[in-house]
């Protein structure tokens, strides 16, 4: 199969509306979508990203008013965050509508729906007219996709097309929020943060680890996000054993240290949108050892840290 390469939303959404997957930009990271209706389309999802098929798929619209297509109800403070943040990086898990295939929601009977803060995947998602079922865009066990080259680097062969789009603005994931029980629980952090959550609904939380019997948001317990190095987290460049088969990213300078590859991020902003790219091009270099610096776990420091834990776990 040739991955043909396109700016055209509206040469997208066709293509996708042939049951076939087409990965496209969003604010967060790159998507790769299908129909949301269509089970034999979202297989193809799996099929590409070598994806468990117990890990549920999130599904995008364009607008709040296709939000009925996707799921049933809506509870109060559920409508509170979706007025104040959609379109943006956060994702809300709610009763679903039987038209939703099952293989997309792994067989649950809730689904996570969001609708990207990002034009020309809102242009392509109202060309769709369908929800469109999307995990991120990588190989499974990958770092998530900032780019359309990475993108081809993991996908190049086994879809049929990518459209086209600027690096991604956030660079980690959406938040996916919890929204069918009293008070909203964050299931995974991400680009939206906790503070920004409580400043409408006071009563936000993070989900305990383990705090349930049953795991709620499956994708958790897989290994994510990891280069092919061993990554190490720090607090600062003194804690490091430089050489050139090691890298560094952070919020310190590294001085003269020998380092392969650094990067040295002027906000936690700047780390959390450099991350994913960072972690890939130290692959590309034969990079063996990465050096995470750690931040402070408020704001977007949260899902910074929870994404470079996740990658030193191997
Ligand atoms: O920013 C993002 O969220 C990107 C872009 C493309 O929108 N998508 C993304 O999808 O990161 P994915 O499949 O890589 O991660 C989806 C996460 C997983 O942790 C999954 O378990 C959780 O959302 N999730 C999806 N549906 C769920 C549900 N019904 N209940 C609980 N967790 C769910
Ligand atoms: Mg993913």
């Amino acid at each position: 199969m040739r991955t043909q390469l396109t700016t055209s939303p509206r040469t997208a959404a066709e293509r996708l509306l042939q049951n076939d997957v087409v990965a496209f930009p969003t604010e967060t990271v790159y998507g790769l979508g299908a129909n949301a209706f269509s089970g034999e389309a979202v297989k193809r999802i799996f099929r590409a990203k070598g994806r468990p098929a117990d890990n549920p798929l999130i599904v995008h619209v364009a607008e709040t008013d296709r939000l009925p297509s996707v799921v049933r109800s809506v509870p109060k403070y559920a409508e509170r965050l979706i007025e104040a943040f959609m379109p943006g990086p956060l994702t809300v898990v709610l009763p679903k509508q039987r038209r939703i295939s099952a293989l997309a929601t792994a067989g649950l009977d809730t689904v996570g729906v969001r609708i990207p803060d990002h034009a020309v995947a809102r242009r392509f998602l109202a060309e769709c007219g369908v929800p469109v079922a999307a995990p991120s865009a990588n190989l499974s066990g990958k770092p998530s996709p900032t780019t359309w080259q990475a993108v081809k680097r993991d996908l190049n062969g086994r879809i049929p097309m990518i459209l086209k789009g600027n690096p991604s603005r956030i660079g980690v994931e959406s938040t996916v929020v919890d929204c069918t029980g009293a008070a909203p629980v964050i299931l995974r952090a991400g680009g939206l943060t906790l503070e920004e959550l409580r400043s409408v609904v006071p009563s936000a939380r993070l989900m305990k680890p383990n705090s349930a019997g049953r795991v709620k948001s499956p994708g958790m317990k897989y290994r994510h996000y990891s280069p092919l190095a061993y990554v190490f987290l720090v607090s600062g460049p003194s804690e490091t054993v430089p050489m050139k088969s090691a890298a560094y990213i952070g919020l310190h300078g590294v001085g003269v240290r020998p380092f392969g590859m650094k990067k040295v991020c002027r906000s936690v902003t700047e780390y959390a949108r450099s991350l994913y790219r960072f972690f890939r091009e130290c692959d590309d270099r034969g990079i063996e050892t990465v050096y995470c610096e750690t931040v402070s776990e408020d704001g977007l420091g949260l899902a910074l840290m929870d994404r470079i834990r996740k990658a030193s776990l191997q």
